[in-house]
């Protein structure tokens, strides 16, 4: 059995101004009918898999429940953290209810808010790589690279690996290398890029832990220890929380561990890091724009043209994201998508 565990604490300021701090992306409708989060639960359903824990931020308790609830897979636990301390303590303390309530289960780390145009294969892969996990690896699933994209894990492949074939021993594990190694990993071949999930043995990440961040490790267990539980959430204690050293799975364990192993995978995966990865993956018309909402647009080509609100006209532009919503407009050229998460920062920090 393999419980997953949806990690829902991310802000998502990259898609700002649709993705706010109250209602990051991960509760949006972003690429279909359903939010992301609501996808996510859906494509970890069946018989594979238990019902999943959720861990998020207790700000955003209610909104994890209702969108669960309203696609009628509510979590087996919403675990509600007072602060983000990034993926490493989630983690943890997932692993650590997992092996308390569901002992023997496997446990699945999955991101809230990306996007897999397969999930049917996507399934079948997550089963292919369970052996791997039994035979005490931490496995991660692999996305083949085509840029040089900064913002990921590169994982360089090793030898299949005999007890668990198709998964791969990984060699190294780099957490977003800087440009200039992103492309020499590019030029090199024999790497991909790390998508993000995680299936591993709880006692195995634990005691992986152990070895490579004890202090996040303690912290941890006594956040849950001192935990209040009721029937809907676990609220972690928040003095022991806050006290954590935040940090990522990827650069507390995964660089470090030598029970890494990967599964190349081909799901049609993509992270919506920005608005350029909506322009993506969405439908393009002939001249190469998405539109979504009351919108104008003429002699306008591979555009990202959005409105949640007021009637947004556009003409004479090329490749453009533009999305308005009730209270703001953003504006940033295709390639500088990234850009967006240091603009909604700043106004952040002005209140
Ligand atoms: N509960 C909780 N608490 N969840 C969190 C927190 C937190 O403090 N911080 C982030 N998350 C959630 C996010 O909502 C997201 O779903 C997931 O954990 C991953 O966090 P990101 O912050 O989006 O990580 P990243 O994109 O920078 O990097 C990771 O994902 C890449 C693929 O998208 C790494 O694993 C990379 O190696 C990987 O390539
Ligand atoms: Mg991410």
């Amino acid at each position: 059995m393999v419980v997953p565990v949806v990690l829902s604490g991310g802000a998502g300021t990259r898609l700002w101004p649709m993705s706010r701090g109250a209602y990051p992306k991960q509760f949006l409708p972003l690429a279909g009918e359903n939010s992301l989060l609501q996808e996510t639960l859906e494509r970890l359903s069946g018989p594979l898999f238990h019902p999943p824990m959720v861990v998020c931020n207790e700000e955003h308790r209610f909104v994890v429940a209702e969108q669960s609830r309203a696609i009628g897979l509510p979590p087996a636990a919403i675990v509600l953290e007072p602060v983000g301390r990034n993926t490493a303590p989630a983690a943890a303390i997932a692993a650590l209810l997992i092996r308390e309530r569901f002992p023997g289960a496997l446990a699945l780390l999955a991101p809230s808010d990306h996007v897999i145009t397969y999930p049917g294969r996507f399934r079948d892969i997550v089963a292919a790589a369970v052996p791997a996990a039994r035979a005490g690896r931490v496995v991660t699933f692999g996305v083949v690279p085509d840029k040089p994209e900064t913002g990921y894990g590169y994982i360089r492949v090793g030898r299949e690996l005999s007890e668990a074939p198709p998964a791969c021993a990984v060699e190294r594990f780099i957490e977003k290398p800087d440009r200039d190694k992103a492309q020499a990993m590019l030029d090199q071949g024999g790497h991909l890029w790390n998508g993000g999930l995680f299936l591993f043995d709880p006692e195995i990440f634990l005691a992986e832990l152990k070895r490579f961040a004890p202090r996040l490790l303690e912290g941890a267990q006594e956040a849950l220890a001192k935990a209040d539980r009721d029937h809907d959430f676990t609220r972690l204690d928040r003095e022991a929380f806050e006290a954590i050293p935040g940090d990522s799975i990827d650069y507390a364990v995964m660089e470090h561990t030598d029970r890494a192993a990967v599964i190349a995978t081909d799901v049609g995966w993509s992270d919506l890091g920005a608005w350029s990865a909506l322009w993506d993956i969405a439908p393009h018309d002939e001249a190469g724009n998405v539109v979504r909402g009351d919108v104008l647009v003429r002699n306008t080509t591979n555009s990202y043209i959005r409105s949640e609100g007021p009637l947004v006209a556009v003409t004479g532009v090329d490749d453009l994201m533009v999305v308005a919503t009730d209270d703001a407009v953003m504006v940033v050229p295709r390639e500088r998508a990234q850009d967006v998460k240091a603009l909604a920062e700043e106004l952040k920090a002005q209140g």
